[in-house]
């Protein structure tokens, strides 16, 4: 008989809706793949869910919190059902940014010069010479980011900002943008996206045309191979398991070579066929179906 997996999606991260898309593209290609699949929308019943599915393998699409940040992680440590993906350690410490910036800092991973201060601080002074980045702490999907410049009159932070008292704040990296997939502690390859104002925003990133991706990035071999190098070091540092995405900004304002700055590494990135991460898997000849094949039997437990 064929293994039984359970696809987690939806959930209650303000990255509900793309995770749908992810977790029902995922759900099909498994079908195509030969497993029995359930589908189910990460509510309050879950864990009543899945002590009656009893499913044999998780396959967790959720995207930000609650699903990518280790708590979906630990809860299925408890039940001791395999899932996919990275653990709760490297789960939450990943989601975390200013703790993933600091081991990657400590790896010699170069990061944008950058700290965590609060709303009211940004507000009453800039931390850092214009132009440069607010994000929150913890979010995805460029929720709340926002690019501070020099001559905005308006506050840099909002009232309507719902994120907390936390900010992030970076120095503003030019350039351009890099992404890169890793799938068993090896990189697949370097992907340039381009925007239409350079910033990789929601809409940018999930509207019909909103960017173009160049795979493979059209960039000096030296920073296509230290992108690739870099990118497997942040999922080792962190101890990521499965697929993972490393996020660069590209700073080649002063020609090529230029210089990479690493933003961040997702543990639950995007999953339909044209996701990121998918698109680098076909690029090495791995199709979608293989793909998520390959991480339901790469899926674990620590226990
Ligand atoms: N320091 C920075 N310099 C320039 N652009 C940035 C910087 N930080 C974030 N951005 C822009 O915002 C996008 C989202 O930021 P990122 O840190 O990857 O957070 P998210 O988890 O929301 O994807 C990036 O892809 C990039 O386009
Ligand atoms: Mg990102």
């Amino acid at each position: 008989m064929s293994a039984h997996v359970a696809v987690l999606m939806g959930g209650r991260s303000a990255e509900r809706q793309v995770s749908l898309t992810s977790g029902r593209d995922c759900a099909t290609a498994l079908r195509v793949a030969g497993y029995q699949v359930s589908e189910i929308d990460a509510g309050d019943d879950l864990v009543d869910r899945l002590v009656a599915l009893k499913p044999d393998v998780v396959f967790n699409a959720l995207h930000g919190r609650w699903g990518e940040d280790g708590c979906v992680q630990g809860l299925l440590e408890w039940l001791q059902l395999p899932y996919t993906h990275s653990g709760v350690r490297a789960s939450a410490m990943a989601m975390d940014k200013p703790s993933s910036l600091e081991v990657f800092r400590s790896h010699g991973i170069p990061c944008p010069e950058g700290s965590l201060t609060t709303v009211a601080a940004v507000n009453a002074r800039d931390p850092l010479e214009r132009p440069y980045v607010v994000k929150p702490p913890n979010e995805g999907s460029t929720f709340g980011v926002r690019i501070v410049r020099s001559g905005d009159n308006n506050p840099p932070i909002s009232p309507d900002w719902q994120f907390g008292d936390q900010v992030l704040a970076e120095r503003y990296i030019p350039g351009r943008e890099l992404t890169v997939a890793v799938m068993d502690g090896k990189a697949l390859g370097v992907t340039d996206i381009r925007t239409v104002d350079g910033f990789y925003d929601y809409d940018a990133k999930y509207a019909e045309g909103g960017s173009r991706h160049i795979v493979p990035a059209p960039v000096h071999k030296e920073i296509y191979a230290q992108a690739l190098d870099l990118s497997e070091r942040a999922h080792r540092a962190l101890g990521c398991r499965g697929v993972s995405r490393t996020d660069f900004r590209y700073d080649d304002t002063g020609g090529e070579p230029g210089r990479l700055y690493m933003l961040e590494i997702n543990t639950q990135p995007g999953m339909t066929p044209t996701s990121l991460v998918p698109e680098l898997a076909a690029h090495c000849g791995i199709d979608f179906p293989s793909l998520v094949q390959w991480m339901v039997e790469d899926a674990g437990c620590a226990r």
